[in-house]
C-alpha cells in the first residue's frame, strides 16, 4: 500500500534511533531530524508498517486517513505537522507572516472535527508561532527549532499525563477486577501509554486487573484491531466482544468498571467518545457498573456548555456497508454513520484526568479544576 507518494517501511528499514524507539515502547509516532515517522494504524494488526511524513500536507492526509487516529495522538502528530510547515517556509527562504501561519494552522486543524486535542495543539502551535515571528529575536532556522521542540514537549507531557492518569485510575480499583474498554484509548492513540489502556497497564501491574473486555468498536474495529493488539503483546488478559454482547456481558456480572477515553468534554462534563460509548454508559448504569471516563486536560472545552454543540464527525457510508472490500449491504442503501457520540455527563461515575479524580456535579469540578491549574 501507499500513501502519500511514500513507500511504507518495515521496523528494519527505519534509521536505528527511530527502530529503538518504536522497539522500546508501543507508540504511535517518532520524530527524528524532522521527519515523523507513523505507524500506520490501518494495518494492524496483520501487519506493523510505518509512514515518513515530511511536509504538512502529508501529516494532514495521514490525520484524515486515519493512518494514526486517536485525541492526543492526532493532536501530537498535527503539532510536528505545523513544525514540518513553517520549516518549509523557511527552507525556501519565504519570510512567513501571519497569515501564512493562520494558513497552516487551517490546513490541519480542518483534517478531523471532534477531538479537540487537534485545536488544542494547533491553537498552542499557532500562538508560539506568532510570539516568535513578532518578537523577531531568532532567526527563521531557530524559531523552527524552537516550534519542534514545542511539539516534542507536547509528546513528553502528553506521555507524563497518561501514567499520571493510570495511577489514579487504578487507584479506584479492588484487587483482580475485571474491565471493560471500548475503542482504542491505548498507547498507539496518544504520546504512549494511553488513556483508559493507561488505567489498565497500571491496574494489571498492581495486581488489580483479572481480565479486559473490549468492545470490537464497529464499524472502524478500533477494539478488535488496536485495543486487542496493543493488550495482547503485552499478555494483558484480554476477552473480545462484538459491541452487541456488551448488555449480556453486564447481565451476566462480569465487569466491575468501564473505562474509555474521549474526544472532547465540554464544561458539564458531557463527554464526545467513539460511537457505541453512549450505549454502552446506558447499560453500564443499568447494570450499576461504575463508567469512568480518562482523559487530559487538552481533551477539555470549556468553551462549549455541553454536549450537544460539539461537532461530530460524519463518516463514509462504505465503513458501515463494507468490511474491508467485502460488501454486507445492499448496494445503494441509505447509511447513516458518525464516528462519535455524546454521554451525558449524568452516566459518568467520574472523570479522571492528570490533576485528579472529578465527581459530580462537574460543572463546578471542572470549573474548580480548570481554575486551579491553568487549564
Ligand atoms: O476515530 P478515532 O479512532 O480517532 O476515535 C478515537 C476514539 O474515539 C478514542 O476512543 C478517543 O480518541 C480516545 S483517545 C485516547
Amino acid at each position: 500500500m501507499t500513501l502519500l507518494g511514500h513507500e511504507p517501511c518495515s521496523l528494519q528499514n527505519l534509521p536505528a534511533e527511530v527502530r529503538v524507539s518504536f522497539e522500546s515502547e508501543t507508540r504511535p509516532l517518532v520524530c527524528h531530524e524532522k521527519v515523523l515517522y507513523l505507524l500506520d494504524q490501518r494495518c494492524l494488526p496483520r501487519t506493523v508498517q510505518y509512514l515518513a511524513c515530511t511536509t504538512i500536507e502529508e501529516v494532514a492526509t495521514a490525520i484524515r486517513e486515519m493512518v494514526v487516529r486517536g485525541a492526543p495522538a492526532i493532536g501530537i502528530v498535527a503539532a510536528f505537522g505545523f513544525a514540518q510547515g513553517v520549516s518549509a517556509l523557511a527552507h525556501q527562504g519565504i519570510a512567513y507572516d501571519e497569515a501564512m501561519i493562520d494558513r497552516l494552522d487551517q490546513r490541519l486543524r480542518q483534517t478531523r472535527p471532534t477531538a479537540v486535542n487537534l485545536m488544542w495543539a494547533l491553537d498552542r502551535m499557532t500562538g508560539l508561532a506568532k510570539r516568535l515571528f513578532q518578537e523577531k529575536t531568532l532567526s527563521p532556522e531557530a524559531q523552527v527549532e524552537r516550534l519542534f521542540a514545542e511539539a516534542q514537549t507536547i509528546e513528553t507531557e502528553d506521555v507524563a499525563s497518561c501514567r499520571a492518569m493510570g495511577m489514579l485510575g487504578a487507584s479506584l480499583l479492588k484487587a483482580g477486577a475485571r474491565l471493560q474498554t471500548h475503542c482504542n484509548a491505548g498507547a498507539i492513540a496518544t504520546g504512549g501509554y494511553g488513556t483508559a489502556l493507561g488505567v489498565v497497564r497500571a491496574a494489571f501491574a498492581e495486581g488489580k486487573c483479572s481480565r479486559v473486555y473490549v468492545d470490537e468498536t464497529r464499524p472502524r474495529f478500533q477494539g478488535a484491531s488496536l485495543t486487542a493488539w496493543e493488550l495482547h503483546r503485552e499478555g494483558i488478559p484480554v476477552t473480545l466482544i462484538s459491541d452487541n454482547m456488551a448488555g449480556a456481558l453486564h447481565q451476566a456480572a462480569q465487569v466491575d468498571a468501564i473505562f474509555v477515553g474521549a474526544d472532547r468534554i465540554t464544561a458539564n462534563g458531557d463527554t464526545a467518545n467513539k460511537i457505541g460509548t453512549y450505549a454502552l454508559a446506558v447499560l453500564a448504569k443499568a447494570h450499576g457498573i461504575p463508567f469512568y471516563v480518562v482523559a487530559p486536560r487538552s481533551t477539555y472545552d470549556t468553551t462549549l456548555t455541553s454536549g450537544a454543540l460539539i461537532p461530530i464527525e460524519e463518516r463514509d457510508a462504505r465503513e458501515v456497508t463494507h468490511v474491508g472490500e467485502q460488501a454486507i449491504a445492499p448496494e445503494g442503501v441509505s447509511v447513516w454513520n458518525p464516528g462519535f457520540d455524546v454521554t451525558p455527563a449524568d452516566l459518568i461515575t467520574a472523570h479522571i484526568n492528570e490533576t485528579g479524580v472529578l465527581y459530580p456535579p462537574y460543572t463546578q469540578a471542572i470549573a474548580a479544576a480548570f481554575a486551579s491549574t491553568q487549564l
